[in-house]
């Protein structure tokens, strides 16, 4: 990683392509006995290279704007048909975009969506696919600001409504009630929630049945979490857990399971290199200020978010307890407080680790700093998967 930071400068995201690869093989394992259909969460990490890798494998995805369903025409136009469109914002451009590309469902969050949804699809002539997001007031422990499954969070349609709503849309011969869909948050660790849903989904999708619609997908989102921590993790058996757990609330359900993980597939293979500029001390505390700052990598600040932090040359000797900082003009702009770690001094580099989800995808220009660049590793083999970002592409845009 050294020599990665020497080639292509700090602050450098480094991801492993293998650990990519491996992580999507490990839920394509886990439900193989059922149809299914992983759709990789673009918002985790929407590079191209990391999304085209993802689609060579089979991958389909799921969007959130028409942005990212842009991104899925660049990294695969084949992967399309294997589009999931979530987000309770849909504008008519990206309706229209969604429609136009034949996507694979759209996860419909409220009644005047589906309106105009059906209205778009008339206008285009084209019929529209599509699953309501139910809410299936289920708690699931994680961060306020990532949880989305209470009744009491912007996310979805009550499920107790939900029938009656698929009864209004199947008088609409544009709208095609294909499946039911659910997401109930991020980085969930414990897998009963997971089960939960499923199981009033589940119950729903029977009903429906009865009613006489022709369900043939249900959507279970995504939201598996990881370790953020330094001890020991194993990947195989938490996405065994959460097969149980699915399987479990799926009961005999047969219809096509689609997934929506994105962290649990990008995040530990993702590192965030930065060089430490200066050490200082203030009264008591010490600063290792570096520069990789809030923008680059905002979860610290934004969920006081764990990554651990370790120092590419001396793993070992003597540590200190001291605040990691970046140069963002913000007391919220740390990585970490009160952490022991080894001693480093200017020059220095240092990895933020588990930074691939969520960390380049969130990263601004907050002080007019251009984004960092990105790196592939695949074995031996490197390869820059998105440059630097300039001061003139920052600025391109502007008028004075
Ligand atoms: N599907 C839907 C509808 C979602 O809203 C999300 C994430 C996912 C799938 C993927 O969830 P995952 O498997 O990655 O947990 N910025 C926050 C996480 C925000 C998650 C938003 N929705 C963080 O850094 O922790």
């Amino acid at each position: 990683m050294a020599s990665l930071a020497e080639a292509h400068g700090t602050p450098l995201y480094v991801y492993s392509g293998e650990q990519i690869d491996e992580r999507f093989g490990l839920f394509q394992a886990a439900f193989h006995d059922r149809p299914h259909t992983v759709c990789y969460a673009v918002k985790a990490n929407s590079s191209l290279a990391i999304m085209r890798r993802l689609a060579k494998l089979g991958a389909g995805f799921d969007i959130v704007s028409g942005g990212e369903l842009e991104r899925v025409r660049k990294a695969s136009r084949a992967a399309l048909k294997r589009v999931v469109f979530s987000g309770v914002g849909k504008q008519v451009w990206e309706i229209d975009a969604a429609l136009d590309a034949e996507i694979l469902l759209f996860n419909v969050e409220s009644v005047s969506e589906l309106e105009l949804l059906a209205e778009r699809a008339k206008a285009l002539g084209k019929r529209a696919r599509f699953a309501l997001r139910v809410n299936p007031d289920v708690f699931a422990e994680t961060h306020p600001y990532i949880s989305t499954g209470l009744s009491e969070h912007k996310f979805g349609i009550d499920i107790k409504q939900a029938r009656a709503i698929y009864k209004r849309a199947a008088r609409l011969k544009w709208l095609d009630a294909a499946g039911v869909s659910v997401h109930i948050g991020s980085q969930i660790r414990k897998v009963d929630p997971f089960a939960a849903a499923l199981e009033r989904v589940t119950a729903l999708i029977a009903e429906l049945r009865r009613d006489g619609h022709d369900i043939r997908y249900v959507d279970a989102g995504g939201g598996l979490g990881i370790d953020y921590g330094a001890g020991e993790f194993d990947p195989a058996h938490q996405v065994e857990k959460y097969a149980t757990a699915l399987e479990k609330g799926l009961g005999g359900e047969t219809a096509h399971l689609l997934l929506e993980p994105g962290r649990f597939i990008v995040a530990q293979a993702g590192a965030l290199v930065t060089r430490v500029l200066y050490v200082k001390k203030n009264g008591a505390k010490t600063f290792v200020i570096t520069d990789a700052a809030m923008n680059d990598l905002i979860r610290p600040s934004l969920y006081h978010a764990h990554h651990e932090i370790v120092p590419l040359k001396q793993a070992r000797g003597v540590s200190v307890k001291v605040d990691v900082v970046g140069p963002v003009c913000e007391s919220g702009d740390f990585f970490a407080r009160d952490r022991e770690l080894v001693r480093v001094k200017p020059g220095d580099l240092v990895a933020l680790l588990d930074a691939g989800a969520y960390g380049m995808s969130l990263a601004s220009n907050y002080n007019t700093r251009p984004r960092p660049a990105e790196v592939m590793v695949e074995g031996a083999e490197s390869r820059l998967i998105r440059r630097r970002e300039s001061l003139r592409e920052m600025l391109a845009g502007e008028q004075a």
